[in-house]
């Protein structure tokens, strides 16, 4: 791989100039009006893939977003690997909390990243990590030492649920069939604490309306008479947790899958500060499930969070009025083996069921998906852990994360492979947040390592 890491370290800067090109598209699937961008980030990326010679590029419509597909088949008899991406990103908002615009990308150097990191929405989620992959397979064609077969499928609708891209997935078994997939859309440690993923939780994501007088009303004249939706809403999200920080939907804990003690010790040798951890978002400790660590309570422990809680005047000054109607969203973190929809329902009846008579309370299932994890005995986690070890000069850590790529159990379930999760993100990225940015330090590496896992995967193949 001599000839690709020259290759590399030759157009380091186009690279970077080509990433921060991706960036200015606000690619935000969430949002309609960015519809033609979403769109133009597509094109891109299809010409990204058509200039460096991969073959049969497509942008595939589909009924939401279309996605980007592209092979490069060097020889039947290697190894195929399936590269899996997003291109869309999260709403930028609240702006006015940014330091540089989102669709503007500058570098800046901070405490963490000394030597600079870029700073615009998706640089890290997923625009940068996802672009660390074309460019290291783009080295190993320019150097000719591409190993493996490549086939990407880049989406645009992951940060919306990946709705389309199940479907596309079930139509295309043929197209897609590989020996392993990989994808960089997660996190590592710390920069000198390379880790690889090896299970993401599953999601179940819900909205729910409390309805009570069918109108507003005066404050004075009603209150004390009425239930109060924005009251009852309050109390029925209060309810949802016990005194031990455990989920009192019945039921929910049934089909969690519990770590052995051992599989704790295990984890537990993940270096972990809690001065650093409440330091860093200036809490003065933590919070969550008894009997677990912080890092068990963010990854092997499934959680229930409001994400968003509305309703009455929330404009200046004061307003008597009592509300007609309060909303919530919320969001449950899975583990494995709980299934999406069987706690989406459970959920559903148990909220339905805390109603107290005086107003009415609907919930609206929104996206969902399933837990995954990673064996480390497979030839793919091999290969990751081999590539990590030349390049960052350590062995990475096994770790489970606690975020969630709902289409990585959908590529086990329908196309029978498992995924190597290489991220190179750091927490303290602020993906989904104002000011997200990633590393220049950490999109280098992924671009020296992804090489460094196709030729291990292509040996560890043959042999
Ligand atoms: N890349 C993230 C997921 C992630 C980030 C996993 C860091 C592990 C470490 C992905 O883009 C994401 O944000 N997923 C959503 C779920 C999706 C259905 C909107 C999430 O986890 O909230
Ligand atoms: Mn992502
Ligand atoms: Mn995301």
């Amino acid at each position: 791989m001599q000839k690709t890491q020259n290759y590399i370290n030759q157009e380091s800067t186009r690279f970077l100039q080509e990433l921060i090109s991706l960036l200015r598209i606000p690619s935000v699937s969430a949002d309609p009006k960015y519809k033609k961008n979403v769109n133009d980030c597509a094109e891109a990326i299809a010409d990204q893939l058509k200039h460096m010679g991969i073959d049969c590029v497509e942008i595939c419509s589909t009924e939401g977003h279309p996605l980007v597909y592209g092979e490069k088949i060097v020889n039947q008899s290697f190894p195929t690997v399936l590269v899996y991406g997003h291109y869309d990103v999260q709403p930028a908002d609240p702006i006015d909390l940014w330091h540089s615009p989102p669709f503007e990308p500058e570098i800046k150097n901070t405490t963490i990243h000394p030597g600079g990191a870029i700073f615009a929405r998706g640089a890290c989620d997923d625009k940068g990590q996802m672009f660390m992959h074309i460019k290291a397979v783009e080295a190993m064609i320019n150097a000719g030492e591409l190993p493996c077969n490549v086939k990407f499928l880049i989406e645009g609708e992951e940060e919306i649920g990946s709705e389309n891209l199940g479907d596309f997935v079930k139509a295309n078994r043929e197209k897609l069939k590989a020996d392993v997939i990989l994808v960089s859309d997660t996190g590592m440690l710390a920069n000198d604490i390379p880790s690889i993923t090896t299970g993401l939780r599953g999601l179940s994501y819900v909205e729910v309306e409390v309805t009570g007088p069918n109108r507003d009303l005066h404050s004075g004249l009603y209150g004390g008479c009425v239930a109060n939706p924005i009251n009852v809403l309050a109390q029925m999200i209060a309810s949802l947790h016990d005194d031990q920080g455990k989920i009192t939907v019945p039921g929910f804990y049934d089909k969690v899958v519990d770590l052995s003690h051992e599989e704790r010790e295990e984890m537990a040798k993940a270096p972990y500060s809690h001065e650093a951890y409440c330091s860093a978002l200036a809490i003065h400790d933590v919070s969550g499930e008894e009997g677990y660590t912080t890092r068990e309570r963010g990854s092997i422990r499934p959680t229930l969070d409001v994400n968003g809680i509305w309703g009455g005047y929330t404009g200046e000054g004061a307003k008597t009025v009592i509300a007609s109607k309060a909303y919530a969203k919320i969001s449950m973190r899975l583990v494995p083996d709980q299934d999406p929809n069987e706690i989406t329902v459970l959920f559903k009846q148990h909220f339905e069921s805390l109603a107290p008579k005086g107003v009415k309370v609907e919930v609206k299932p929104h996206h969902g998906g399933e837990a995954a994890v990673t064996p480390i005995d497979s030839i793919g986690y091999k290969a990751a852990s081999i590539a990590y070890e030349k390049s960052f000069g350590k062995k990475p850590i096994p770790v489970r994360s606690g975020g969630s790529i709902p289409i990585i159990a959908m590529f086990e379930k329908e196309l029978g492979l498992k995924t190597i999760l290489m991220g190179f993100g750091l927490d303290s990225d602020a993906i989904h947040s104002p000011n997200e940015h990633y590393g220049l330090f950490n999109f280098y590496k992924g671009i020296e390592t992804i090489p460094y896992f196709y030729e291990a995967f292509s040996n560890l193949s043959r042999q």
